[in-house]
């Protein structure tokens, strides 16, 4: 076929492109890095272009630029919008990795770097593919619109004002997305469902100022030990959340899908391996699939405060910190469980020391039918690509602009992942199975090619 040969040809082509792609440091979270965004932007755009896609633009929001492109040469055929993001998340502890993150090299058959799996890696994967198809035939199968954003590592935060001015130019029948993971390495797999996410950061205020322990202490409030008590109280006994209401509009799951989603080729074994601590801690009744899929969280994700510099200085802080987040299931709502999380946490804290609160990102969980025929058409495509059958998966993570996507057109939503759960996303030696990439480019090459029967 030629399409397939094709890309076989330029597998080095596409791999050096890629390592080109990761050599830039684009992490959202740190102004450092804003030059460092827009290359990556203008990168995106550049590629885009030379994919042969028309009217590409790297616009501006309050924090970072998106990008923009489509190819509307096919008249009568579906128009595919696809999403992913140019953003990565910090590379540190810097120390863990075994090389530099943002030098990518190969070894063992997988490519390691910042970005490669998480979304990098997936997103240059389709401007490959697009390019190929561009190439073969001299035009695309159906009409394609992109939109590459720089934020969603930090929550999406002005994506969804972009979406609402600009609604008609996305409007489209189907968004596909690649930014997620496979079940298992040799499984390819679509994700019909995703938790939300809401981001918290407190901060907690006791004495006016830093204080001599030894002067002070026995007698005024310490406010991490207060952070740490209010903490430990977030959680009960048997890994539920301790918060009034929080699992009040949790949709309860039919007994055909928990049935489906505990009989998927999932390995418990792998999975212990993956994670490598002594052993598991999950909400009590629920199966390990169940706990990361379709059940609410609260997870600290970090918590300071005080002198943590080099040996002892004896001192009562003022203040103490901690980020926390909840991952959300249908039908929670973020803003009413913003709500019970930052009442409760108030309600329990003592007297002696005041609190600051702040929701930093918020996002609705996200699952959807995947009853449309466009899932069977990639099922054939990735069964091309990878010689095996797709599964459908939900998973824990979060991508915001799907379910803003979901219920602003109401179309269906594919998600292709390319990833693998033990590819060490947000964490050191981050890296993507070259099989993977590769057969990825083929797989959507097909689906794409597909689409236009659909
Ligand atoms: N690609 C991930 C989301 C993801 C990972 C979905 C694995 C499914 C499986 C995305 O880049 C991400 O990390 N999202 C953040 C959300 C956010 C609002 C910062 C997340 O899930 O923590
Ligand atoms: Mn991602
Ligand atoms: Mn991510």
């Amino acid at each position: 076929m030629e399409l397939i040969d094709y890309i076989e040809s330029k597998q080095d082509d596409h791999l050096n492109e890629l390592k080109e792609f990761l050599r830039i440091p684009s992490v959202s979270t740190k102004t450092e890095h804003k030059p460092d965004i827009g290359k990556a932007a203008h990168w995106v755009a550049e590629k885009l272009r030379a994919a042969g896609l028309d009217n590409v633009a790297v616009t501006p929001t309050k924090m970072h630029p998106l990008v923009y492109a489509e190819s509307l040469h096919a008249p009568g055929k579906p128009t595919i919008l696809f999403y992913g993001h140019y953003d990565v998340q910090p590379a540190e502890p810097l120390d863990l990795w075994t090389s530099p993150a943002f030098e990518p090299v190969v070894r063992n058959g997988n490519l390691f770097g910042r970005g490669t799996a998480d979304d990098k890696g997936q997103v240059h994967i389709h401007i490959k593919a697009l390019e190929a198809l561009q190439r073969v035939s001299g035009k695309l199968p159906v009409n394609v619109k992109v939109i590459i954003e720089g934020e969603e590592e930090v929550g999406s935060v002005n994506l969804w004002d972009f979406v609402r001015q600009n609604r008609a130019r996305l409007k489209a029948d189907a968004l596909v997305v690649s930014d997620t993971s496979m079940l298992a390495k040799g499984v390819p797999s679509i994700t019909y469902g995703l938790r939300g996410l809401n981001y918290y950061q407190i901060e907690i205020t006791g004495p006016s100022q830093d204080l001599h322990s030894g002067v002070f202490g026995g007698a005024v409030p310490n406010p991490i030990t207060v952070l740490a008590e209010t903490i430990a109280k977030l959680h009960s006994k048997s890994f539920r959340v301790a918060i009034p209401g929080f699992y009040d509009d949790v949709a309860a799951l039919s007994r055909q899908e928990r049935k489906a989603l505990n009989s998927l080729p999932w390995k418990e074994k792998e999975f212990r391996k993956t994670v490598g601590a002594p052993a598991l801690c999950g909400e009590k009744g629920y199966s390990i699939v169940e706990q990361l899929w379709v059940r609410p969280t609260l997870e600290l994700n970090g918590i300071w405060g005080g002198y943590t510099g080099e040996g002892a200085k004896t001192v009562i802080p003022s203040k103490a910190w901690a980020k926390l987040s909840t991952r959300l299931v249908p039908n929670q709502e973020p803003a009413k469980i913003a709500n019970l999380v930052e009442r409760h946490i108030r309600k329990i804290l003592p007297k002696a020391v005041t609190a600051k609160f702040e929701l930093l990102s918020t996002g609705k969980p996200w699952v959807a039918s995947y009853s449309h025929p466009i899932f069977q058409k990639a099922i054939q495509a990735l069964e091309s690509g990878f010689g095996k059958k797709a599964v459908f998966i939900r998973e824990g993570g979060s991508i915001p602009f799907v379910t803003q996507m979901h219920d602003t057109f109401k179309v269906p939503c594919v998600l292709l992942g390319f990833g693998l759960p033990d590819e060490n996303a947000h964490a050191p030696d981050e890296h993507i199975a070259l099989a993977n990439y590769f057969g990825g480019i083929k797989s959507v090459a097909l689906f794409y090619e597909q689409l236009s029967t659909l």
